[in-house]
């Protein structure tokens, strides 16, 4: 499906929020307060994690999801701390972020792991949510999360 000339390869659907608490506990694993959410959809991810002291960044194509999370973010005075942009992740360089999360589709996930071959840092995080990577090796499982350092 195409919006504009977004290709959409991956539909919005939300990580549930019993989930949070193991992300949570996840993302403490990241060695800075970095982070991104890649196809944040309506910013639920970014600004928990907003919240748990990330200077954080959510990509996302679909414009109406972007403008919802920037409202909440407001309305959560977060608006320092997450930031949300109308922008096709594929296009974006990842080399800045220790914490990169996605929850996408299996189709993307070899994609996925090309990009950051060469653009996550070394000493990042990956936390996947469902979906795993095709090559790599899950350093750590819970609730359906899949964590990864580079390889
Ligand atoms: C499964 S949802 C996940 C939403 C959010 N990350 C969460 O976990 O609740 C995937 C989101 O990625 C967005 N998306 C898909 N492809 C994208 C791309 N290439 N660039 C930016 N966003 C994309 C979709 O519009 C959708 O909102």
């Amino acid at each position: 499906m195409k919006i504009g000339t977004y290709e959409i390869q991956v539909p919005f659907v939300t990580t549930s929020s019993d989930k949070l608490k193991t992300l949570k506990k996840l993302s403490e694993l990241a060695p800075s307060p970095t982070a991104v959410d890649l196809g944040s959809g309506d910013g639920r991810v970014a600004l928990e994690l907003a919240k748990w002291g990330f200077d954080t960044t959510g990509y996302e194509i679909k414009k109406d999801l972007v403008e919802r999370s920037k409202i909440r973010a407001l309305e959560m005075g977060i608006e320092d701390k997450v930031f949300f942009f109308e922008k096709d992740f594929w296009n974006e360089n990842l080399s800045s972020f220790s914490l990169i999360y996605i929850y996408g589709m299996n189709s993307i996930m070899g994609r996925l792991e090309k990009k950051l071959e060469t653009e996550m840092k070394s000493d990042a995080i990956l936390i996947t949510n469902i979906f795993k990577l095709p090559h790599w090796k899950v350093k750590k499982t819970e609730n359906n999360f899949y964590l990864y350092y580079k390889q």
